[in-house]
């Protein structure tokens, strides 16, 4: 708990109080912890594994937002404003998450409101980055789509280094795009040198290079 950006600059003693006041549930791989469109006012924590958050879409589409690793926190906008959740939540390994429900969390945050204030930091950056998607799903090509969703990913540590296990499908629901073009994207920034391209992985070999490509430098 000490290390999650939600306990931040928090006292010690509030640490102690914090970890009663969590559930430990253990989940494993592939499993649904909530849809889109339920209700549901708890947050998450994930302490070991990794949980994937997603949308699926009437036609079957799907979109994912994120992968969230040890010490990464979601379900808290359902948790602020008791609406349904904005996006579905599964995880993609055998993972242990650490769930606060909203009782339990006004009842810490009266008494430390540091942890109110990191919640509202965590929301910035990812309103900061939703942003940042916005404009790059509105404006840039497939190439810095493409570029942007595998920037993504490493900045999300979700890869081993800079190799990720990751089909083109799955790039293809990243970046908004189809799978056909992410295909002929991959081929155009492997002769480039920019990744090197396997059966069921990528691997970036530029990343400066590839964020280059994301803001259309390139
Ligand atoms: P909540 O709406 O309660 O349930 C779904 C959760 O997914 C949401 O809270 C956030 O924690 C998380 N989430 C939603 N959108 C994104 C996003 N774009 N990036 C990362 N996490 C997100």
């Amino acid at each position: 708990l000490a290390k999650t950006p939600l306990f931040q600059g928090v006292p010690p003693q509030a640490i102690e109080v914090a970890r009663e006041a969590f559930v430990t549930r253990n989940y494993p791989a592939g499993k649904l912890i909530f849809e889109a469109g339920d209700m549901g006012a708890a947050l998450y924590i994930v302490q070991s594994g990794q949980v994937r958050i997603f949308r699926t879409y009437l036609d079957g589409r799907e979109r994912m937002f994120a992968y969230l690793g040890p010490g990464e926190v979601f379900g808290e906008m359902s948790l602020l404003d008791d609406q349904p959740r904005s996006a579905s939540a599964e995880t993609t390994v055998d993972s242990v998450l650490l769930v606060l429900y909203q009782d339990a969390y006004w009842s810490l945050v009266r008494k430390w409101p540091e942890i109110l204030h990191n919640l509202a930091t965590i929301l910035a950056r990812r309103l900061r980055e939703a942003d940042l998607e916005l404009e790059v799903l509105s404006f840039e090509e497939a190439r810095g789509r493409v570029a942007y969703a595998l920037t993504k990913l490493r900045k999300q540590r979700y890869g081993d280094g800079l190799r990720m296990k990751l089909t083109h499908q799955e790039l293809a629901q990243l970046s908004g795009t189809s799978r056909e073009t992410v295909t002929r994207v991959l081929h155009a920034l492997r002769e480039e040198q920019l990744v090197k391209v396997g059966s069921g992985f990528v691997e970036i070999l530029d990343p400066a290079g590839l964020e280059e490509v994301l803001f259309g430098l390139r």
